[in-house]
């Protein structure tokens, strides 16, 4: 077992999530993260925010912007631990379902995707797929992609590197930086606008970097077809959602 799975078993549901509050502002201020995505997002969106975890970064997001709504998906089983009781009824949380799940069980298209954090915990070679599967999910839309990540080379980026490793027991983790995530981003997109916002000036060695599928990438030779289209089933019931 981690030392992060000790901890959890330890603390128990009370108090594991206060003392990860605390842990996880050593490496991240997420009311920074929130600030530097939050007009970036279009007015009444629906937010999907792939890989949620604990949801913890979307209680600063849904209380700055009161007009949005989240979905979140994640492979975990256990998802959404930390959004705060009033902030509840704006999130639906699809645990136990990777990008690819929800393409395929037709989830509702999304106006902004979101991805916090994901990036460095997949292993490096199953990357380009995932980015491949962001892609298909885009299809011919607009939706800008939000992602949050870690700049490697910095002393804070060692500590969460360790961290990841040795607390959180994942040994396959591998910090992304924004150079080679634009470039994952232009290989799986085609034609991308990629921005970054100003969290790397505000809280270093985070970054977020916003892609725009350019217009003409929608003809492009990348896989686009089978964008899943909120009326294409009925309501999508994927594996224990919840509300
Ligand atoms: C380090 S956590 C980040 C959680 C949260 N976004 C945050 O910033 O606190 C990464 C999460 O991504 C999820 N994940 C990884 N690959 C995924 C995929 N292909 N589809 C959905 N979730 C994924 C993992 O299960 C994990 O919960």
């Amino acid at each position: 077992m981690s030392v992060g799975g000790f901890a959890r078993k330890l603390l128990g549901d009370r108090f594991f999530p206060i003392a990860g509050h605390y842990y996880r502002a050593i490496f991240v201020d997420l009311e920074k993260v929130a600030r530097a995505a939050v007009d970036e997002i279009p007015q009444g969106a629906l937010v999907l925010d792939i890989g949620g975890g604990d949801g913890a970064p979307l209680n600063c997001l849904l209380r700055l912007r009161p007009d949005i709504s989240v979905t979140m998906i994640d492979l975990n089983p256990w998802i959404g631990g930390a959004v705060a009781p009033e902030l509840r009824s704006r999130v639906v949380m699809w645990p136990g379902t990777s990008v690819r799940d929800y393409i395929v069980g037709g989830g509702p298209k999304p106006d902004c995707i979101m991805i916090s954090d994901v990036i460095h915990p997949i292993p490096v070679h199953h990357r380009d797929q995932f980015f491949k599967d962001v892609r298909e999910l885009v299809g011919d839309g607009r939706p800008p992609v939000i992602i949050k990540d870690v700049e490697p080379g910095d002393p804070r980026s060692y500590l969460s590197l360790w961290a990841d490793r040795y607390i959180s027991g994942d040994k396959t983790v591998s910090l992304i930086s924004r150079a080679e995530l634009g470039r994952a981003m232009a290989k799986a997109f085609g034609h991308v606008d990629a921005r970054e916002t100003a969290l790397f000036r505000e809280d270093r060695p985070n970054y977020s970097m916003v892609f725009r599928l350019l217009p003409n990438a929608c003809s492009s030779s990348q896989g686009n077809r089978s964008t899943p289209s909120p009326s294409a089933s009925a309501k999508p019931q994927p594996r224990g959602r919840t509300e």
